[in-house]
């Protein structure tokens, strides 16, 4: 599948102001600073055009909303684990993404994203314990692949799939990927291509 057009439809801070449902979304989750804007930005072919990749954590704090073909929306939600800011902002950021992820009715699918780099971290354990909980269908993306040789990022990916078959059943479609050097952009592409078509 490739993507001819991707255009900045809309953010929304509430469920209630999130655009009409119409076509199916696929919503990106991780961290913060996990590489989700550049993701999207990669998958989208308009590098750091389309969704805004910072340094500084904690950067989207909306969720934004992207018209890809006029057909389906790529979807950036806020990133999770920031610890810079309020508790009361973290509370609010997360009840309103936990509304989108439970209640979303076109939602077709959540990619979690997980930093290639890391051993297994609690909070993205949690996290995708949680979804398999809500049963959101999800896969997983780790992230800046182009940081690790090829063996140091299978060996990272079999050593989170080890940890999360400690807590949920099966295990996930996943997904290798680099924003940098575009690594995991066909086969994500074709995942949702599928997903789309079904
Ligand atoms: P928040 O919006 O703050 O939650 O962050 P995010 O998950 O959207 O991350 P973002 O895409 O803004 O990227 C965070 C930092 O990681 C930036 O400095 C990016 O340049 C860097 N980065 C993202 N993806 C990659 C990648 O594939 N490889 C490398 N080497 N760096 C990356
Ligand atoms: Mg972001």
């Amino acid at each position: 599948m490739k993507i001819k057009s991707a255009e900045f439809e809309t953010s929304a801070k509430s469920l209630e102001t999130c655009p009409a449902p119409g076509v199916p979304e696929l919503a990106f989750i991780g961290r913060s600073n996990v590489g989700k804007s550049s993701l999207i930005n990669m998958l989208s072919g308009r590098r750091g055009q389309l969704a805004k990749v910072s340094s500084t954590p904690g950067k989207t704090r909306l969720i934004n909303f992207f018209n890809i073909d006029q057909q389906w929306r790529l979807v950036d939600l806020p990133g999770y684990g920031y610890a810079k800011i309020s508790k009361k902002a973290r509370m609010i950021f997360r009840d309103f993404v936990s509304e989108y992820l439970t209640n979303r009715e076109n939602l077709l699918g959540v990619f979690v994203l997980i930093d290639s780099r890391l051993t297994p971290q609690d909070i993205d354990l949690d996290y995708i314990t949680w979804l398999g909980e809500i049963e959101a269908p999800f896969a997983l993306i780790f992230t800046k692949t182009d940081k690790l040789s090829k063996t140091a990022a299978q060996k990272s990916v079999d050593r989170f799939l080890a940890a999360l078959s400690e807590r949920i059943e099966g295990s996930p479609d996943h997904f290798i990927s680099s924003s940098k050097n575009g690594e995991g952009k066909k086969e994500i592409l074709g995942y949702i291509g599928h997903n789309l078509s079904r």
